[in-house]
């Protein structure tokens, strides 16, 4: 006999609770609780592990999954080399972003190859318009507008595709469970059981899910867990550039990063990240400077823009798009006590060019001197770039693969770059075109870049 009971579940955290209750104790939003029916089986399991199935680790047969490449440069990149068979792909984002866009168009421009899209937000016209759209004619794509999971199975026992996507995980539903989709039990259910179907058929699966405006996967973080690899795709709206991320991946590297534009016609790689920087560069004006970032594994230049202007209303503003708004207060900070900017007075605003987002401490840097050819106005010349961490006290510090980071200055025509004093001491090799200035504190820099 099952015993029927239910439970509380946080739609944003998925943390459980036996009572309701308006704030979830465990992330703090609140309205976040769901009830929901959670059968409890009152049979004794009587489990017994035969002691042949206990294996030495080396004694397990090692086949690497077979991977088959998806046509796409930058999608094969973040999979760490091509879809894995048998492997559940999590693709996260913001509603808007593409990510119906990315996956249709993979789909069809994958030729001979048999891929099931499944879709449960829109109807078949309107994937049919999407798909006009990116113009590419393929007999082997098949759509399914459906959203039970067991009739999405037994559709795809039927048609045995190559790939399968479900368009996305929120709306589905398994009969297996009463509450609603989107509903914490519901969406990890249904992934488990596509998880599963996937692992017995080989049947690489690819889940779309929807993301909070917190940066999470929509409630179903559990999500993250059941499935192989979980790709982010991010950007701003209003510009064209999207970065694919890799949050987690069972089968290769977790920093692996894919750029795209996207334009009338669909998505379009961007084989070349630098371009970005390249793309919308006006000269010399107060304010910007250039970070040598590096982004997953691939180097990026980068430009920062800074605008402090006094305050009128004596409470100053501060806003950073693209950029952790804490660190830019930190920097602020650092430039006020270090550098005797007088920051407090005046408002401040910071912006990523390209519409991109960067956590690479190494832009600490470009952004404390984008900030400070603001506040005294004076430009940066427009061929310098910078790569170092700023400390609390204002010293220069070291970052991570900087000879790849001067590498690509160097290539894009800088003719000087902006290092720390400790990267410098042991760089490997000193040959480059670009002039190389080893730095240890701000006052350094200031000298060197305002005279
Ligand atoms: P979509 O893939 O529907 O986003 P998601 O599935 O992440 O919600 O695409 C979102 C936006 O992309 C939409 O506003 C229209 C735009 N778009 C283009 O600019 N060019 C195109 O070729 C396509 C297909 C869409
Ligand atoms: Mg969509």
């Amino acid at each position: 006999m099952a015993k029927v009971k239910s439970a509380y579940y946080c739609r944003n955290c998925g943390a459980k609770y036996a009572k309701w209750s308006g704030q979830c104790t465990s992330c703090g939003e609140w309205n976040t609780l769901d009830e929901e029916i959670i059968s409890k089986s009152t049979v004794k399991s009587n489990y017994k592990v035969s002691p042949s199935s206990v294996r030495k680790i080396k004694d397990v047969e090692f086949s690497p999954g077979k991977r088959f490449s998806l046509n796409n440069a930058e999608l094969d990149r973040v999979l760490g080399g091509g879809l894995v068979e048998g492997s559940v792909v999590l693709l996260g984002g913001e509603p808007g972003i593409g990510k119906s866009t990315l996956l249709l168009q993979m789909a069809i421009s994958l030729k001979n190859t048999t891929v099931l899209y499944v879709s449960g937000e829109e109807s078949e016209y309107q994937i049919r318009m999407r798909a006009e759209r990116i113009g590419i004619e393929n007999d082997n794509t098949y759509l399914l507008a459906e959203t039970e999971v067991e009739a999405i199975i037994s559709a795809s026992e039927n048609l045995k595709p190559n790939i399968l996507i479900l368009d996305s995980i929120q709306t589905m539903r398994t009969a297996k469970i009463e509450s609603s989709p989107g509903t914490i039990s519901q969406v990890r259910e249904c992934a488990s059981e596509l998880q599963q179907y996937s692992k017995q058929t080989g049947i690489p699966v690819f889940l779309i899910g929807h993301i909070t405006k917190d940066g999470s996967i929509a409630g179903p973080k559990i999500l993250e867990h059941i499935v192989d690899t979980v790709l982010q795709f991010e950007g701003d709206r209003h510009h064209g550039y999207r970065i694919l991320r890799t949050l987690k991946n069972r089968f290769g590297s977790a920093s692996e990063l894919g750029i795209f534009e996207m334009q009338d016609t669909g998505l379009r790689e961007v084989s070349n990240p630098s371009e970005i920087l390249l793309s919308d560069r006006e000269d010399d004006l107060p304010g910007t400077a250039v970070a040598a970032t590096i982004e997953g594994v691939r180097p990026l230049l980068l430009e920062i823009q800074a605008l402090v202007s006094p305050s009128p209303y004596g409470n100053p503003q501060r806003s950073a798009n693209g950029f952790d708004q804490r660190r830019m207060n930190m920097l602020l900070a650092v430039l006020e006590k270090r550098s005797g900017m007088k920051m407090g007075v005046n408002d401040v605003f910071l912006n990523v060019t390209g519409g991109i987002r960067v956590d690479d401490p190494a832009v600490d840097l470009t952004v404390a001197a984008a900030l400070a050819s603001s506040y005294h106005d004076i430009n940066i010349d427009s061929k310098i770039c910078l790569a170092a961490e700023v400390g609390l006290s204002g010293e220069i510090r070291p970052v991570n693969k900087i000879e790849q980071r001067i590498g690509e200055a160097d290539k894009l025509g800088f003719h000087t770059i902006l290092i720390s004093k400790n990267n410098y001491k042991n760089l490997a090799r000193k040959d480059f075109k670009i002039k190389i200035v080893s730095v240890s504190r701000l006052s350094d820099v200031w000298k060197y870049i305002f005279g």
